[in-house]
């Protein structure tokens, strides 16, 4: 019977030595593979007798498992020792200059995204923020979605495996759970905007699985839809940086606002590849918008007796690629350095409404 004890101390040493993974592959084909040493020996077990394997099978279990975790031990500080290695050798300075012909350019998303800062900062909006993996109660149920309604089928939402907190999350299929968070954390008067990505299935030349919306929310005492038409309206004068336009809303149904209403804008869309806006037949649709339902202020601990409040909710890309005549939203996120040369802003253009929005 080969002396089990020495055989171990053999591979042991072996697998220390290994230098690289190659080296290790080779240890372990020997003693564990198809005719390694430890099979071969694992294989003389079924000739034992009752007796005698009783004493040898678990010697035998224990000198396999000895080795096997030797072997992933080792495989794991040689592969730590790898990527040292590389880190040492493939160092990168990123303080260089680029090269002129890889030169990046601020993407237009990230324009666009300042751009309805600047705006809304000047209207005395503040920013807000909140994750994008979002918790089902704040994307949905608090904005009076509650879990069997229709609405939450129409989102199309990517569900996240259960988190250790236990509570139910979503990719946030809108920016409107920031609604709900400032709600939550502030007292009225409330003046914001949230900017941010937003997630659902869904993928075409319009539709893009990770999309940007800007939400605005204002409570106070004594708002009314007036004062969302005009808000939109300053944003949309602002955004588009024309004085002359025409706004058209229609009745629409939003779970969390009562009366709901979509904004369209008058636009001439008749030269083909060109869109202007403030004249023409045509209507661009924004986006929804309405008064907060007093079941939403309800949850967020906002008396519906005493304040009012109005939201909106537009699409980021769409209004970069209405602005700056982009066909495909796809584009965007193809991280395409032609796309970008062609259609990037320069860093140092930071819009400003006095300085210009887009120069
Ligand atoms: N959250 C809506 C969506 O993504 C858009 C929206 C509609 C936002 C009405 C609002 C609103 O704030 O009042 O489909």
């Amino acid at each position: 019977m080969t002396d089990i004890t020495a055989l171990q101390s053999d591979i042991l040493a072996q697998v220390a030595a290994a230098s690289d993974e190659a080296a290790l592959e080779a240890v372990r084909v020997g003693a564990l593979g198809k005719k390694g040493s430890v099979s071969a020996l694992l294989a003389t077990m079924g000739k034992l007798d009752p007796e005698e394997r009783k004493v040898q099978g678990p010697k035998l279990n224990g000198l396999k498992d000895a080795v096997a975790e030797a072997i992933a031990q080792r495989k794991g500080q040689l592969a730590d020792a790898a990527l040292d290695a590389r880190l040492v050798s493939e160092t990168l300075d990123v303080t260089l200059p680029t090269r002129s012909e890889n030169a990046g350019s601020i993407h237009p998303i990230s324009q666009v995204l300042d751009e309805v800062v600047a705006i809304f900062a000047d209207l005395g909006f503040g920013v807000a923020e909140g994750p994008d993996v979002e918790f089902d109660d704040y994307n949905f149920t608090k904005l009076n979605i509650p879990p069997d309604h229709p609405a939450r089928q129409m989102q199309d939402t990517f569900y996240v495996a259960p988190q250790a907190d236990g509570m139910s999350h979503v990719l946030r299929t809108h920016t409107s759970p920031v609604q709900v968070r400032t709600m939550l954390n502030a007292k009225p008067p409330i003046r914001m905007i949230s900017p941010g990505r937003t997630y659902r299935v869904d993928s075409d030349a319009t539709h893009s699985p990770m999309f940007h919306q800007v939400e605005a929310l204002v409570v106070d005492e004594g708002i009314h839809l007036g004062h969302l038409k005009w808000t939109v309206e300053q944003f949309c004068k602002a955004f588009f940086e024309i004085d002359q336009i025409e706004l058209r809303a229609r009745p629409s149904f939003f779970p969390f606002t009562e009366p709901s209403l979509e904004w369209d804008m008058r636009c001439d869309r008749s030269v083909p590849g060109k869109i202007t806006f403030g004249t023409g037949n045509d209507w661009l649709e924004l986006g929804g918008s309405g008064m907060v339902h007093r079941k939403v202020l309800e949850n967020c601990g906002i008396d519906p007796n005493r304040y009012q409040g109005f939201a909106f909710g537009f699409g980021l890309d769409r209004m970069a690629m209405l602005k700056y005549g982009m066909p495909d939203i796809r584009s965007f996120f193809e991280s395409d350095l032609r796309w970008l040369k062609h259609y990037g802003f320069q860093p140092l253009d930071i819009p400003t409404l006095d300085g210009g929005l887009s120069r």
